[in-house]
């Protein structure tokens, strides 16, 4: 039996940070009624030249450095986001040719704020059922592109990142012990993007009543969550045969305290053991639980054989629990400035494989071009 163990990590977040107080001038808030409803304090947003897609490169390459493995040694990415640079091609594609992954299959998943839980249960499917051996799983989104920064009611919610672990083909038991993924369709109103798609495209109208940005009834959704955290979760840990008190950090979708607060006390897990960043984050969507994964390994609250359970929900509605036993010793290792080199190295190989390729591109079309007239 083959197992998908988490040899690698890495997460990127924007240097700019926006705080409560930004907020209070741009809509009628306060710092006093975000943090009291829902725990946030600051969010970092994406500059002019950083997307889902850059922010995703540079969490991939974190989680290839931890690993210490050449982007050519990976066989897929997974990109859970609801943010792509593009509607078409997946982000996925950009991050194969952004870290160099030469071999790499790409795609996205959308699953909103459960992505990566999604995306982590399908790629250790496909490593455990021996079709790949390694496989990059990323959740990010850019929330601030797609929140209506004049509704006071959603845009003082969300941010910007990407988080991405390496998953890789073992033998010994570790890593995904059990997941369980959940949808209720009837929810699709709660929270959503009314324009932009295949029902609704985009007209200046549209545009103007700014329906290309997230709706959602906060209410509903907030009783969704409190009553779904819970119970996925105890769910994931009926599957992996395990009780509460075997976990050692819950890490929970980052979207308000009061639904982790609440999602706990259920769960009657003490609060020790529930990882929370959203203070500095915000709602990150999917790339929420890997920034949350990583900075918990980084802070050395991971350390091996622990059990971590991770839930995420969001829009669809939809839901993910998961069990996950960490397997790799976290101290971290100093680098030799030969692997610096080496690990320099495959992202200026990236950059010029990119160049080279587009290069041939559009030489490949002039040749065409000039046939064509030639003929
Ligand atoms: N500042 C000041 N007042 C505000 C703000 C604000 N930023 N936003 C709303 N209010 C007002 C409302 O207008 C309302 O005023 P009213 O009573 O005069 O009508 C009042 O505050 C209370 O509004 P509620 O919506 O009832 O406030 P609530 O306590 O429910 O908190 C919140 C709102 C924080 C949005 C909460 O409902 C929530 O967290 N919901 C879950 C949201 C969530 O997690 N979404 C992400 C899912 S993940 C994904 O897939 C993207």
């Amino acid at each position: 039996m083959s197992y998908a163990q988490i040899v690698g990590w890495g997460y990127a977040v924007p240097s700019r940070i926006m705080t409560n107080l930004d907020l209070e001038k741009m809509v009628d808030t306060s710092d006093e009624w975000i943090r009291s409803r829902t725990g946030i304090s600051e969010r970092r947003i994406a500059g002019p030249k950083e997307t889902t897609g850059t922010l995703a490169i540079r969490a991939a390459q974190n989680a290839l450095q931890v690993a210490d493995l050449s982007p050519s040694k990976v066989d897929l990415i997974i990109v859970a986001t609801s943010t792509p640079d593009n509607p078409m091609p997946a982000v996925a594609s950009q991050v194969q040719d952004g870290i160099g992954a030469s071999r790499a299959g790409a795609f996205d998943l959308n699953a909103a704020c459960s992505g990566f839980v999604y995306a982590m249960s399908v790629a250790s499917g496909l490593i455990a059922g021996g079709l790949h051996e390694r496989i990059l799983v990323i959740g990010a989104d850019t929330m601030s592109r797609i929140v209506d920064w004049s509704d006071r009611s959603t845009c003082v919610l969300f941010g910007d990142g990407a988080g991405a672990i390496l998953l890789q083909r073992s033998e010994t038991p570790t890593g995904l012990r059990a997941a369980v993924l959940g949808s209720d369709g009837s929810g699709i109103n709660s929270l959503y993007i009314p324009a932009g798609g295949s029902r609704l495209p985009l007209t200046p109208e549209l545009l103007q009543s700014r329906k290309n940005c997230i709706s959602m009834k906060g209410s509903e959704v907030y009783r969704f969550a409190v009553q779904t955290v819970a119970h996925a979760t105890n769910q994931a840990l009926n599957a992996a045969g395990l009780d509460i008190d075997d976990i050692d950090l819950f890490i929970p979708h980052q979207a308000n305290i009061r639904i982790i607060q609440s999602a706990a006390k259920s769960l009657k897990i003490p609060a020790e053991k529930v990882y929370t960043n959203v203070h500095r984050y915000g709602n990150t969507s999917a790339a929420s639980i890997p920034i949350a994964l990583c900075e918990a390994v980084e802070s050395g609250r991971v350390q091996a054989g622990a059990n971590l359970a991770i839930v995420g929900f969001g829009a669809g509605l939809s839901w993910g629990a998961a069990v996950v036993q960490w397997g790799l010793d976290t101290t971290p290792v100093p680098i030799s400035w030969w692997k610096s080199v080496v690990r320099n190295f495959h992202r200026r190989e990236a950059v010029v494989r990119s160049f080279a390729l587009r290069t041939q591109r559009r030489l490949d079309a002039l040749r065409r071009l000039n046939g064509v007239h030639e003929a």
